[in-house]
């Protein structure tokens, strides 16, 4: 009797090994020794930078959660802490995944109790650019010994001292974001405000803005009609990039620089907007996209003048003749997808007291699109909210920069060799904790 057998030679059985053990991954993908941390739950303060040495640029070069707000890391696999560092010196240290704890320098600890000694150093500064209309660029970011982690790009018009967007990258991950974190004090930053005696914390206060604005329109210094004596009809510090569009609470610290705020009624960031951009992060979340968002303002509000009735442009700086810090007629958010090159501009009329919002109303309406806009659009209390194209918005936006075609082809790569390249990548990635001075 014949048989005719076709062995297998070695290279064929190393091969349907690697297989095997590539198919149980798939059935039991999780290890119960893995080490985990969650967003929420194991971040001390001051918290470090957990960065991907392979990820990319800016809010790229962070550990992203890869379900909910947990990172997950493999048993053995070697991470990277900076565990004390400035401007000037940086002490990294390592650390590896046992267990479900990280070993780092001569003991095993949950993350949790690995903190910095110091907040991480930050910094907004003029990039020496410019961006549209000739206006100045500032980038906002982490300054580490080697590189910058820029986070916001703004462009901004330092005359007037105004910002006219803040643009910045939304990752897909965001339902992950570090809620609750506690709110810092707001920056001004050096070089970008220019405001007499005053600081513009002290311009943004109730007491303050009411006096400049009833100076403006001709009423009484502590008249109560526009900026109220409380409730939410007065002018909030106005996030361009929300705090909550940052999956770090190092990362929220970074928003809260005024060159990325602008005088907004409190009614309506607290209402409208708020559901604006609760809507953008849950777009990006479910539609697993992410996104390129510019937030920005156009014009300057009115309210009529106590005496003349003229429409009186309103500022929370005003000393004799020059003005600053305008408060923007319109707020704009515009959310770009790369990959499908789609995008949309959401508006809203920044202005309570107006009666008929038609002359705010720069394009025709198209949020019947976005089934998933939960705004009260048609109450101008809640601030007043309407949905462009592009095309249409940047007509009469003409500071929006034009927004690049996507760089990144969609190559199709044969399945067996994308899983051993995010093996690779898996089994190699590595934490990175970075530790930098405020002082
Ligand atoms: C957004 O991410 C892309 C890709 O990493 C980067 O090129 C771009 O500069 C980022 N945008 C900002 C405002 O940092
Ligand atoms: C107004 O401007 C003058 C001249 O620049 C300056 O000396 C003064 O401090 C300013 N006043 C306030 C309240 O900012
Ligand atoms: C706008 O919303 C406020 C607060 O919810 C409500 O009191 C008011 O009646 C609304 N206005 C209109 C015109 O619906």
């Amino acid at each position: 009797m014949h048989f005719n057998v076709k062995r297998h030679n070695k290279g064929d059985m190393v091969s349907s090994f690697a297989t095997l053990i590539l198919l149980l991954q798939f059935v039991f993908p999780a290890y119960s020794s893995d080490c985990t941390i969650s967003i929420n739950n194991d971040l001390s303060e001051p918290q470090p930078l957990v960065l991907n040495p392979r990820g990319g640029d800016g809010i790229y070069a962070f550990y992203l959660p890869d379900n909910g707000d947990i990172i997950t890391f493999a048993e053995n696999q070697l991470g990277k802490l900076v565990l004390d560092g400035t401007l000037t010196r940086s002490d990294i240290g390592q650390a590896r995944c046992v267990s479900g704890s990280f070993f780092i320098g001569e003991q095993t600890l949950p993350f949790s109790a690995i903190t910095c000694s110091r907040i991480p150093y930050h910094i907004a500064r003029y990039t020496g650019g410019t961006c549209t209309s000739g206006h100045r660029e500032i980038e906002v970011g982490f300054q580490l010994s080697n590189r910058f982690l820029r986070h916001l790009r703004i462009c901004y018009d330092s005359n007037l001292q105004s910002v006219i967007y803040s643009e910045y990258n939304l990752t897909k991950t965001i339902a992950g974001f570090q809620a609750g974190y506690p709110r810092p004090s707001w920056l001004q930053g050096s070089g970008f405000y220019t405001v007499g005696a005053l600081n513009v914390n002290k311009l943004y206060t109730r007491a303050q803005q009411r006096i400049t604005i009833n100076a403006l329109l001709g009423l009484d210094a502590f008249d109560f009609k526009y900026v109220a004596e409380r409730g939410d009809l007065y002018l909030a510090r106005g996030h361009l990039a929300a705090k909550a569009d940052f999956i770090y609470g190092a990362q929220h610290r970074l928003t809260f620089y005024f060159v990325n705020a602008a005088p907004q009624w409190q009614i309506f960031n607290g209402q409208n907007w708020k559901y604006l951009e609760d809507n953008i992060r849950k777009f990006a979340s479910r539609n697993n996209v992410d996104l390129i968002i510019y937030t920005g303002t156009h014009g300057v509000a009115t309210l009529p003048h106590a005496t003349s009735g003229a429409d009186t442009e309103l500022y929370l700086y005003a000393n004799g003749t020059t003005r600053g810090i305008p408060i923007p007629r319109l707020f704009w958010k515009v959310f770009y997808e790369p990959k499908t090159r789609t995008g949309a501009a959401f508006i809203g009329v920044n202005n309570p007291y107006i009666m008929d919002p038609a002359k705010d109303i720069i394009c025709t309406d198209i949020c019947d699109r976005y089934d998933w806009l939960t705004w009260k659009a048609d109450n101008v209390t809640l601030g007043y909210c309407y949905c462009c194209t592009l095309d249409e918005f940047s007509k009469t936006v003409t500071t929006l920069p034009s927004v690049q075609i996507s760089q990144f082809a969609q190559a199709c790569v044969p399945s067996i060799l994308l899983i051993f390249v995010i093996q690779f990548y898996v089994h190699s990635r590595l934490i990175r904790c970075q530790l930098y001075s405020l002082s």
